[in-house]
C-alpha cells in the first residue's frame, strides 16, 4: 500500500510574502523533490494564519514553524 504524503502548508499571507514565502517554498521543493523525499510530502499554500509577527509561517503536519526556514523544516522532517 501507498504511505499517504505528510502535508506541509505555507502560509502565503501578505506579510508571509514579504518575509520570503515564495523563495521559501522554492526551495523547499528543491530539496523534496530529491530521494528520499520525493513523491512523500504535498504542499498546501494557505492564506493567513494568524501569526504574521512570525512571518514566514508553515506547518507540517501539527508542528509550526515561526520565522520558518529551509534548514529547519528539513532538519524536523531528518528527525521525524
Ligand atoms: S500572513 Fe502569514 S501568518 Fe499572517
Amino acid at each position: 500500500m501507498k504511505h499517504p504524503r505528510k502535508l506541509i502548508f505555507i502560509c502565503c499571507g501578505s506579510d508571509c510574502k514579504k518575509a520570503g514565502c515564495k523563495k521559501l517554498s522554492k526551495d523547499l521543493a528543491e530539496n523534496l523533490n530529491q530521494a528520499p523525499y520525493k513523491g512523500k510530502f504535498k504542499f498546501i499554500k494557505t492564506k493567513c494564519l494568524d501569526m504574521c509577527k512570525s512571518a514566514p509561517v508553515t506547518i507540517i503536519q501539527d508542528h509550526f514553524f515561526k520565522k520558518a526556514s529551509p534548514e529547519r523544516m528539513l532538519k524536523f522532517i531528518d528527525e521525524d
